[in-house]
């Protein structure tokens, strides 16, 4: 039996998952995030501390018998945010989040410091990443700054508390701008250009590799007869991509959670961090994940809830399974700024096209199409770091919906393919991580694909109707710096 525990943004979700790779039990519990400015975004690590307690002590008392008998654990979180540690391991204050936008001053100092950041990070300095928020930290907060010792990422902090150890995946670590990504390791240069050193950092493995045992109190807690060890775990996307079995070059996917991207397992390095693709280490051995990323994809449609005042779902049914033809209404999907292709923390949304015959049905489908716009976008700067995408899985809360999978097939003008739900997502990808370190099984044998339920084909038609919109769509985005 193992146990995947994937740290998010909106929830902590756990899953039990049994030997034969069934999820035999879930539970999950929201977290709130606090936005002090506009644009800033922070979580108090108290928060998934509970939430990860709360959602175990649920599977105790519904699935006590098989949470006796979990053996391995898996992480997966939420990446980019640091949470800074006094000498006694409590946290300084809150955690900055991945969505945060306030450090993109310290980004230009950070790569004037470090000329050779992008060469050996694989990524553009940006505000979503760790090391730019330290620096507007000793900046801002400079007492803060000097009683940190230790900055874990958020499953990293989470692992800790569970285990007593500060050990770090390197996945997640990519997300730092402190890895060296081609050596898999901290980069000494980029931590000194922070004001860190190494002994800020916990020890790196890999997401497959032993990382810590479960402390002997909490394993008493949930009735567990042995100590599970924990793996290494992963950064959300590499471990929704272990879920998947996106273990190999040619498995991209799509991920569409509350920020989204299309991501791409490469078994070299293939960088473009001046048209802001991602470069991240994958959660199995010799193997990386290029990544263009947007900061709003399914938070879109939950924002569109909250304006019109319905369920998601409500929104979405009058639209059918697929589109007649592009909205006549367009939407910039910049809720939060955006990353690729821009790196512009301070871009905003926006809906363009409205007439007094606009319906709500439009401006739906308008926010759908936006987000597979900026997809496109992401498309396009995989595809001049030569990562040509020629189908795509998707995951995430978003791949529920039909008419979406449809919209992206026809503006990517690829095959998407679903999944049935359950078995996919970063914390079933974790509990395999989980079994991994325990039994040390060939990987391929573990990271299977699951059944694909159903494929969205391009439809001539509309793959056209959707190219001759997407240049005016492009030119709705203009920097406001
Ligand atoms: C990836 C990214 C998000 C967060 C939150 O670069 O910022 O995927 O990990 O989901």
């Amino acid at each position: 039996m193992y146990l995947g525990i994937d740290l998010g943004t909106s929830a902590v979700k756990t899953v039990l998952v049994d030997g034969a790779q069934r999820v035999i039990a879930s539970e999950s519990r929201a977290l709130t995030i606090a936005s002090p400015q506009p644009g800033y975004f922070e979580q108090d690590p108290a928060q998934w501390i509970e939430a990860t307690f709360v959602t175990l002590d649920a599977l105790k008392a519904s699935h006590g018998q098989e949470l006796a008998r979990v053996e391995g654990i898996g992480l997966s979180g939420q990446m980019h945010g640091p949470t800074l540690l006094d000498a006694n391991d409590t946290p300084l204050r809150p955690c900055i989040l991945w969505n945060d936008g306030r450090s993109a001053g310290e980004c230009r100092i950070l790569e004037q410091r470090w000329p050779a950041l992008r060469a050996i990070t694989g990524n553009k300095a940006m505000p979503g990443f760790a090391a730019p928020k330290l620096l507007w930290i000793a900046k801002h907060e400079p007492g803060i700054f000097a009683a940190t010792r230790r900055v874990l990422l958020p499953k990293a902090y989470l692992r800790l508390v569970l285990s007593g150890e500060a050990v770090e995946d390197v996945s997640d670590a990519s997300g730092s701008l402190w890895l060296d990504a081609a050596r898999r390791d901290w980069s000494d240069a980029a931590l000194a250009a922070t004001g860190l050193s190494r002994a800020h950092m916990p020890r790196l493995v890999e997401g497959c590799a032993l990382a810590a045992t479960l402390r002997s109190e909490l394993a008493q807690r949930w009735g567990m007869v042995r100590r599970p060890m924990i793996a290494g775990g992963a950064g959300d996307n590499p471990a929704g991509a272990v879920g998947i079995g996106a273990i190999s070059p040619g498995t991209a996917f799509i991920s569409l959670g509350t920020s989204g991207a299309l991501l791409a397992p490469t078994d070299h390095i293939a960088a473009n961090p001046d048209r802001v693709v991602h470069t991240f280490c994958h959660a199995i051995p010799r193997m990386w994940i290029q990544a263009g990323a947007i900061l709003s994809a399914a938070s879109c449609l939950a924002w569109a809830a909250r304006l019109f005042g319905v369920p998601e779902a409500d929104l979405l049914s009058p639209l059918g399974a697929h589109p007649q033809a592009p909205s006549p209404v367009r939407f910039l999907p910049y809720l939060a700024g955006e990353r690729t292709p821009h790196d512009d923390p301070v871009v905003r949304g926006m809906l363009d096209g409205l007439s007094h015959g606009t319906d709500r049905t439009a401006i739906v489908q308008a926010v759908l199409e936006g987000v597979a716009f900026a997809l496109a976008d992401c498309r396009d700067a995989l595809g001049d770091a030569g990562i040509a995408v020629t189908e795509a899985d998707v995951i995430g809360g978003g791949s529920r919906s039909r008419f979406w999978l449809s919209v992206l097939s026809n503006v990517l003008n690829v095959p998407i393919h679903r999944f049935a739900e359950g078995e996919t997502g970063a914390a079933f990808g974790a509990a395999r991580l989980g079994r991994l370190a325990v039994t040390g099984e060939a990987i391929e044998a573990v990271c299977t694909p699951p059944q694909r339920v159903e494929t969205f084909e391009p439809d001539r038609v509309l793959v056209q109707a959707y190219a001759e919109r997407l240049p005016a769509w492009r030119q709705l985005y203009r920097p406001r710096h």
